[in-house]
């Protein structure tokens, strides 16, 4: 693997399928002893920036499952780019810590602490991309369906971190994906431009629209997130209206094929984009992506940190 895990353009369709066996290993009870005491005396510094739930308690506590310590440091400990700069931070970092996760508001953060760091740098979450989220995402698709290639994976809402990320992801290794998506909230065209790259070689096909049920229709698995990013509150009201049609409620649902997962990375806005009779229904597997954060994100720090 490289230095750094900041984007899916960081791994290679290989290491993510052996990201993933590592990960079903260190998830099996039996297994997960030998991994007990491996970050013996190392440290992880946890940048936090935004809010989270999932996120800073799957690296503690998968850093402490690991015999690790993770220092967690909320936005008004070191106020990142304001009480100093971003290459300052990372050079005094990784002079006292063996690794470092980042959930920033701008890429280019997290692309500079790596870039001035000399231990690894994990993206938790920027604007542009949310890549350990879909590590766990592409692992639980793995489970419950058997394969992660080959299948109709419909994500409904707006261009964004998730939508970036799991575009890449189906590229790599070629999951069909369409967006539904409302006009003028497309993902950046330099994703799109990238994924079709790498479709191009896995032999998927990703593409947009701005009909839902066109985007639903036969899906195997339906995926959505909150329409309103975090940063992006100022703007709940007019998205809300702009995403009315693509909620994924009960009748939207039925489009899908019968045994569709329904998948969220979660926090979700229940009544927005999903309604609860479609993430409590049985279709729904948000809580076992939760859970695979964490197992998904100890193989990665494993590998980074080379201890598997
Ligand atoms: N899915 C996710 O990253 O959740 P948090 O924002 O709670 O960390
Ligand atoms: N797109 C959401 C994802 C939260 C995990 C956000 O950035 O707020």
């Amino acid at each position: 693997m490289k230095k750094d895990f900041i984007s899916i353009q960081d791994v290679s369709k290989d290491e993510v399928l052996d990201l993933f066996n590592l990960a079903i290993e260190v998830k099996n009870e039996v297994k997960k002893g030998q991994y007990r005491n491996v970050l013996n005396q190392m440290t992880m510094a946890m940048v936090f920036e935004k809010p989270s739930l999932r996120t800073r308690v799957s690296f503690e506590a998968g850093f402490t499952q690991l015999g690790g310590h993770a220092i967690y440091l909320g936005p008004n400990d070191i106020s990142l780019g304001k009480r100093e700069s971003v290459p300052d931070i990372a050079r005094n970092l990784d002079r006292m810590t063996d690794i470092i996760m980042a959930r920033t508001f701008s890429h280019k953060s997290i692309k500079q602490l790596a870039k001035y760091s000399k231990v690894p740098v994990i993206n938790a979450l920027s604007d542009y991309e949310h890549p350990c989220q879909v590590m766990a995402d592409y692992l639980t698709i793995f489970e419950h369906k058997g394969k992660i290639d080959s299948m109709k994976f419909a994500f409904m809402g707006a261009g964004n971190n998730m939508s970036h990320s799991l575009m890449l992801m189906a590229g790599l290794m070629g999951m069909n994906m369409i967006v539904g998506c409302a006009e003028g909230y497309e993902p950046a065209e330099s994703y799109l431009t990238i994924s079709r790259e790498l479709a191009e070689k896995s032999g998927a096909k990703i593409d947009i629209t701005n009909d839902p049920i066109k985007a639903i229709k036969d899906a195997d698995i339906v995926y959505t997130d909150v329409w309103a990013s975090m940063g992006e509150e100022a703007e709940k009201g007019k998205r809300a209206k702009a995403f009315m049609k693509y909620q994924v409620n009960k009748e939207l649902f039925t489009h899908a094929k019968d045994d569709a997962l329904f998948m969220h990375c979660l926090p979700a806005h229940r009544g927005d984009e999903v309604t609860d009779d479609v993430i409590d229904s049985k279709n729904s597997v948000v809580f076992d992506e939760a859970e695979n954060r964490l197992h998904a994100q100890k193989a990665v720090i494993l590998r980074l940190m080379k201890k598997a």
